[in-house]
């Protein structure tokens, strides 16, 4: 079997076509420009190029985006007075403090003083119960991206398929256990502590790797036919393209995995672009929200 590939950056594109009308109307309809706060602390080159694009696409689509580099030796103090500010302006409807954040600032505390209703990135405790219960707001963008894909592959019914997921993080495995769930899905979270974690996979229709290791999912890890969707990012050593280069693979064996699977995401063009796409539907969520 050659597996379909999910091709998530024309998904994305798609997305933020309707994302872009959806803007427009909110400003011509009812008067509201959403507007993204992103905010980012230190000089990570990979948070820089995230944040940019982030800040860059929220432009694109016709949103107000503020941007907020601060230097690596901001104190706690001055974060926190920052997001007080952003949660106090009327023009903003979205904040995301982009993560990792630097050692020495306690990151539960920023995340805490998010206010929920701007909490585009459902990071606070009342947007996780939220999602849990199924109550209307954010929703955690990458695991949303996810899910728009496995909708869309299976044509908006996931009802009684075994989902495994690897990795149990709160940005990705715990969310998307929740929201597959919500569709009716069987959900096994497999993790570091997992026995027989092959064998797990193996009963997989879904299979939804988050783990941050490179290539871990190997092709007779599948069950022939399971849908892939790769969310690791990982950047190693390639030879092959000359000294010193380097390359993007997931956390599937790709090529190995697309003989087995039916469907899989590559790495990048998967998953990837769907969490910027879907940070903007969630600026469109809270901004409506908060204007009623
Ligand atoms: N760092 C890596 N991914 C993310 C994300 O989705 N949101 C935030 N705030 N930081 C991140």
């Amino acid at each position: 079997m050659t597996a379909k590939i999910i091709d998530g950056k024309l998904f994305a594109e798609n997305l933020r076509g309707a994302i872009t009308g959806h803007v427009a109307r909110l400003k011509s309809e009812h008067g509201i420009t959403p507007g993204l706060a992103v905010v980012i602390v230190g000089e990570d080159p990979a948070s820089q190029v995230y944040v940019s694009n982030k800040a860059k696409q929220t432009a694109e689509v016709g949103m107000n985006s503020f941007k907020h580099e601060l230097p690596a030796d901001t104190s706690e103090a001055d974060l926190l007075a920052l997001v007080e500010k952003l949660n106090a302006h009327p023009a903003v409807h979205g904040i995301l403090v982009q993560l990792p954040l630097p050692g020495h600032i306690d990151t539960t505390k920023v995340i805490e003083t998010i206010d929920p209703a701007k909490d585009v990135d459902c990071f606070t405790p009342a947007n996780v119960g939220k999602v849990q219960i199924g109550l209307p707001g954010p929703v955690s963008c990458t695991p949303l991206g996810c899910l728009m894909l496995l909708r869309d592959h299976f044509a908006g019914d996931l009802t009684g398929k075994h989902a495994v997921i690897l990795g149990r993080s709160n940005l990705v495995g715990k969310p998307m256990a929740q929201l597959l769930l919500r569709d009716n899905c069987t959900v096994t979270v497999a993790h570091s502590n997992t026995q027989n974690l092959a064998d797990v996979v193996r009963q997989a229709d879904i299979v939804v790797a988050a783990v941050g290791r490179p290539e871990m999912v190997r092709g007779d890890w599948l069950k022939p036919g399971a849908v892939v969707i790769d969310v690791g990012i990982n950047r190693v050593p390639a030879p092959e393209k000359g000294e010193g280069k380097t390359k993007l693979v997931g956390d599937v064996a790709y090529a190995e995995a697309a003989e087995v699977a039916s469907a899989i995401t590559p790495v990048p063009g998967g998953v990837g672009p769907m969490t910027i796409a879907c940070l903007l539907a969630n600026t469109i969520t809270t901004a409506s929200l908060i204007n009623g």
